[in-house]
């Protein structure tokens, strides 16, 4: 069995509609659940993942379906490179299943979770700034910023300040060490439905892979990429990542009221380059939201791409 529960898979693979001869970018790879229902149906796919960890899983992929698969290790904002190193000639789909898998989440020695005890730590690839870093060396300003726009942490002053205070004394190197310092700065535990490190925890997670930053990217790269008449297929878990996602299509299809900030000349003469593929975001249903409680806060957005040229750079 898997150790990653593919989330709305039904729901993606109708979205992707793969078929033989077509080519597909899974960009998160993970356990490689949407990769081997995407390879069942006979497309050959380029598997992305920035995570090392996750290759015996593709060593197992390769064998089961030798020469329709190749993992190529990046982070979304390589997507475009790794195709073109692919040695592909179109690209009929991409797909990203936004956030991290349930073997990061599991691994304590990863530093993803405030119920287990590992270092602070939090990448997802082994390369760049730790939680541990941030905690440790950033002021007390984007601290707080980022507790609040990343976490929706309502007194992430008073954390960043008890984070300031405790780390003069001592630097923070485990997660149980930090929760225990946030659950203290908010109060305690008071009866609430949720640890009170969760936000803050989310918060750092965020920042340090820099997992908006990388969605904006990712987009971007997949309307740069796509054939026309490919689709692309996003499923996230919480409502900044929907947002940006569901900005981009709207902006994209063309429906974006009075154009973007960013480009709000240009916008009003340029061909839409994606389509959407229905309406709105498609939430998983009761049975799937009983036996996987991730796939609760799941949404997917798909669209298909148009003929006409991308557009660029991402709306913020
Ligand atoms: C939710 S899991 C995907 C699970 C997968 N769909 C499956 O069925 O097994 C997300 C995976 O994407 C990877 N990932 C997340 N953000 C990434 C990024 N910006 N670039 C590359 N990989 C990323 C993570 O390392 C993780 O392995």
């Amino acid at each position: 069995m898997s150790p990653h529960a593919p989330v709305l898979l039904a729901e993606v693979l109708e979205a992707l509609a793969p078929g033989p001869g077509d080519v597909i970018i899974d960009a998160t790879f993970g356990a490689g659940g949407y990769t081997r229902a995407i390879l069942a149906m006979g497309a050959t796919v380029i598997a992305l993942d920035r995570d090392p960890t996750v290759q015996p899983h593709a060593d197992d992929v390769a064998n089961d379906f030798p020469g329709r698969f190749q993992l190529i290790r990046t982070p979304f904002s390589g997507l475009a490179g790794a195709f073109a190193e692919s040695g592909e000639a179109k690209l009929d789909g991409v797909v990203f299943d936004i956030g991290v898998s349930s073997m990061q989440l599991d691994q304590a020695e990863r530093g993803f979770s405030f119920m287990r005890d590992g270092p602070l730590d939090m990448r997802m690839s082994d390369e760049g700034e730790t939680a541990a870093d941030i905690v440790n060396e950033w002021d007390h300003g984007p601290l707080a910023h980022i507790f609040k726009l990343y976490g929706d942490e309502r007194q992430s002053g008073r954390v960043a300040t008890a984070i300031l205070r405790r780390r003069t004394e001592k630097p923070f190197t485990r997660t149980l060490d930090l929760a225990e310092v946030v659950e203290k700065a908010l109060g305690g535990r008071r009866g609430a439905p949720i640890h009170p490190a969760t936000r803050v925890f989310q918060a750092l997670r965020i920042a340090v892979n820099d997992e908006l930053g990388e969605l904006r990217a990712g987009l971007e790269a997949a309307e740069a990429t796509l054939s026309p008449g490919g689709r692309l297929a996003v499923v996230t878990f919480h409502s900044l990542e929907d947002r940006i996602v569901k900005a981009f299509l709207t902006e994209r299809t063309g429906n974006a009221p009075g154009g973007s900030r960013h480009a709000p000349l240009a916008v009003e003469t340029r061909k839409p380059s994606f389509a959407l593929r229905f309406k709105g975001a498609r939430e998983a249903e009761e049975a799937e939201r009983t036996a996987n409680p991730r796939a609760r806060s799941a949404k997917l957005r798909a669209a298909v791409r148009t003929e006409a040229p991308a557009w660029g750079r991402v709306a913020a």
